[in-house]
Protein backbone atom coordinates (compact mmCIF):
# COMPACT_ATOMS: atom_id res chain seq x y z
CA UNK A 1 0.00 0.00 0.00
CA UNK A 2 1.13 3.23 -0.85
CA UNK A 3 1.06 4.87 2.69
CA UNK A 4 2.28 8.80 0.63
CA UNK A 5 -0.30 11.34 -0.85
CA UNK A 6 1.20 14.57 -2.11
CA UNK A 7 -1.38 17.64 -2.70
CA UNK A 8 -3.63 16.85 -5.44
CA UNK A 9 -3.14 18.85 -8.48
CA UNK A 10 -5.83 21.74 -9.25
CA UNK A 11 -7.27 22.19 -12.49
CA UNK A 12 -7.84 26.23 -12.16
CA UNK A 13 -5.93 28.73 -9.84
CA UNK A 14 -2.75 29.51 -7.63
CA UNK A 15 0.16 27.41 -6.34
CA UNK A 16 2.57 29.17 -4.24
CA UNK A 17 5.76 27.30 -4.17
CA UNK A 18 9.29 27.26 -2.56
CA UNK A 19 7.68 29.32 0.82
CA UNK A 20 10.59 29.01 3.58
CA UNK A 21 8.48 26.83 6.04
CA UNK A 22 8.35 29.25 8.89
CA UNK A 23 6.61 31.63 6.95
CA UNK A 24 3.92 29.58 5.00
CA UNK A 25 1.15 31.02 7.79
CA UNK A 26 2.13 34.11 7.15
CA UNK A 27 1.50 34.14 3.76
CA UNK A 28 -1.66 32.49 4.14
CA UNK A 29 -2.33 35.36 6.63
CA UNK A 30 -1.92 38.09 3.73
CA UNK A 31 -3.70 36.53 1.16
CA UNK A 32 -7.47 37.50 0.99
CA UNK A 33 -8.92 34.04 0.92
CA UNK A 34 -13.03 35.27 2.39
CA UNK A 35 -15.14 33.99 -0.09
CA UNK A 36 -13.06 31.56 -2.52
CA UNK A 37 -15.45 28.53 -3.07
CA UNK A 38 -12.63 26.28 -4.13
CA UNK A 39 -10.42 23.80 -2.34
CA UNK A 40 -7.59 25.74 -0.49
CA UNK A 41 -4.82 23.44 0.04
CA UNK A 42 -1.89 24.46 2.87
CA UNK A 43 1.20 21.93 3.46
CA UNK A 44 4.08 22.65 5.07
CA UNK A 45 7.32 21.09 6.51
CA UNK A 46 7.84 19.16 2.97
CA UNK A 47 10.74 17.95 2.33
CA UNK A 48 12.72 19.74 -0.98
CA UNK A 49 15.73 19.12 -2.41
CA UNK A 50 16.76 22.56 -2.45
CA UNK A 51 15.21 24.22 0.04
CA UNK A 52 15.56 21.56 2.83
CA UNK A 53 11.74 22.26 4.40
CA UNK A 54 9.40 24.07 2.30
CA UNK A 55 5.52 25.28 2.43
CA UNK A 56 3.45 25.14 -0.68
CA UNK A 57 -0.58 26.83 -0.88
CA UNK A 58 -2.60 26.34 -3.57
CA UNK A 59 -5.79 28.11 -3.90
CA UNK A 60 -8.51 26.35 -6.55
CA UNK A 61 -10.28 29.59 -8.05
CA UNK A 62 -7.86 32.19 -7.48
CA UNK A 63 -6.23 34.40 -9.27
CA UNK A 64 -3.54 36.44 -6.82
CA UNK A 65 -3.52 40.53 -7.47
CA UNK A 66 -0.39 42.23 -8.35
CA UNK A 67 -0.38 43.74 -4.62
CA UNK A 68 -0.92 40.01 -3.58
CA UNK A 69 1.99 38.63 -5.16
CA UNK A 70 4.19 42.01 -3.86
CA UNK A 71 2.86 41.23 -0.31
CA UNK A 72 4.33 37.81 -0.74
CA UNK A 73 8.01 38.71 -2.43
CA UNK A 74 8.28 41.05 0.97
CA UNK A 75 7.72 37.48 3.42
CA UNK A 76 9.09 35.15 1.12
CA UNK A 77 11.58 36.42 -1.60
CA UNK A 78 12.09 33.27 -3.42
CA UNK A 79 8.96 32.11 -3.58
CA UNK A 80 7.70 30.99 -7.31
CA UNK A 81 3.53 31.90 -7.79
CA UNK A 82 2.07 29.32 -10.64
CA UNK A 83 -0.85 30.11 -12.39
CA UNK A 84 -2.25 27.00 -13.09
CA UNK A 85 -5.59 26.62 -15.94
CA UNK A 86 -6.92 23.80 -17.31
CA UNK A 87 -4.31 21.88 -15.11
CA UNK A 88 -1.44 23.09 -16.74
CA UNK A 89 1.16 25.72 -15.12
CA UNK A 90 -0.40 28.66 -17.67
CA UNK A 91 2.30 31.30 -16.21
CA UNK A 92 5.63 30.79 -13.59
CA UNK A 93 6.03 34.21 -11.83
CA UNK A 94 9.44 34.41 -9.74
CA UNK A 95 8.14 37.23 -6.95
CA UNK A 96 10.10 40.38 -6.82
CA UNK A 97 10.24 42.99 -3.97
CA UNK A 98 9.20 46.19 -6.03
CA UNK A 99 11.46 49.29 -6.18
CA UNK A 100 8.29 51.34 -4.80
CA UNK A 101 6.18 49.89 -2.42
CA UNK A 102 2.63 51.58 -2.44
CA UNK A 103 0.36 50.45 0.95
CA UNK A 104 1.12 47.07 1.97
CA UNK A 105 3.61 48.09 5.02
CA UNK A 106 3.05 50.57 7.73
CA UNK A 107 5.56 53.45 8.65
CA UNK A 108 7.00 53.07 11.98
CA UNK A 109 6.56 57.31 12.31
CA UNK A 110 3.76 57.46 14.56
CA UNK A 111 3.76 60.95 13.34
CA UNK A 112 3.42 60.15 10.06
CA UNK A 113 0.92 61.85 8.35
CA UNK A 114 0.15 58.01 6.93
CA UNK A 115 -0.76 56.96 10.88
CA UNK A 116 -3.18 60.49 11.02
CA UNK A 117 -4.74 61.24 8.30
CA UNK A 118 -6.63 58.83 5.35
CA UNK A 119 -3.05 58.78 3.65
CA UNK A 120 -1.87 55.36 1.77
CA UNK A 121 1.45 54.40 2.52
CA UNK A 122 4.26 54.56 0.22
CA UNK A 123 7.93 54.01 0.42
CA UNK A 124 10.94 53.66 -1.26
CA UNK A 125 13.11 50.19 -1.44
CA UNK A 126 16.77 51.35 -0.48
CA UNK A 127 17.87 47.72 -0.07
CA UNK A 128 16.22 44.43 -0.94
CA UNK A 129 18.34 41.59 1.25
CA UNK A 130 18.03 42.69 3.61
CA UNK A 131 14.98 45.11 3.14
CA UNK A 132 15.51 48.69 3.99
CA UNK A 133 12.93 51.11 2.80
CA UNK A 134 12.01 54.74 3.32
CA UNK A 135 9.05 56.33 4.15
CA UNK A 136 8.12 59.08 0.98
CA UNK A 137 6.54 61.07 3.28
CA UNK A 138 8.29 61.32 6.48
CA UNK A 139 11.49 60.03 5.12
CA UNK A 140 11.76 57.59 7.94
CA UNK A 141 14.28 54.81 7.40
CA UNK A 142 12.73 51.70 8.42
CA UNK A 143 15.33 47.96 8.26
CA UNK A 144 14.02 44.54 8.53
CA UNK A 145 12.62 44.94 11.99
CA UNK A 146 10.91 47.90 11.81
CA UNK A 147 8.65 46.44 9.01
CA UNK A 148 5.51 45.60 9.66
CA UNK A 149 2.36 44.73 7.27
CA UNK A 150 -0.73 46.57 6.92
N1 LIG B 1 0.71 22.23 -9.66
C1 LIG B 1 -0.58 21.97 -9.19
N2 LIG B 1 -1.59 21.72 -10.06
C2 LIG B 1 -1.37 21.65 -11.40
C3 LIG B 1 -0.07 21.89 -11.89
C4 LIG B 1 0.96 22.18 -10.99
O1 LIG B 1 -0.81 22.02 -7.99
N3 LIG B 1 -2.39 21.36 -12.20
C5 LIG B 1 1.77 22.57 -8.70
C6 LIG B 1 2.89 21.55 -8.63
O2 LIG B 1 2.59 20.61 -7.63
C7 LIG B 1 4.09 22.40 -8.23
C8 LIG B 1 3.77 23.76 -8.82
O3 LIG B 1 2.37 23.77 -9.13
O4 LIG B 1 4.14 22.54 -6.82
C9 LIG B 1 4.57 24.06 -10.06
O5 LIG B 1 4.38 23.04 -10.99
P1 LIG B 1 5.53 22.63 -12.01
O6 LIG B 1 6.05 23.85 -12.70
O7 LIG B 1 4.99 21.54 -12.86
O8 LIG B 1 6.58 21.99 -11.01
P2 LIG B 1 8.15 22.20 -10.92
O9 LIG B 1 8.78 22.04 -12.26
O10 LIG B 1 8.64 21.33 -9.82
O11 LIG B 1 8.25 23.71 -10.46
P3 LIG B 1 9.57 24.58 -10.14
O12 LIG B 1 10.45 24.53 -11.34
O13 LIG B 1 9.00 25.97 -9.90
O14 LIG B 1 10.17 24.00 -8.90
ZN1 LIG C 1 6.23 57.92 7.24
Amino acid sequence: MKKELSISAIKEGSVIDHIPSNVTLKVVDILDLKGIRGIISIATNLSSKAMGKKGIIKISGKDLTKEEVDKIALIAPHATVNIISKYDVKQKIKVAIPSTINRIIKCSNPNCITNNEKVATKFYVLGKDPLKVVCHYCERNMEKEDISLL
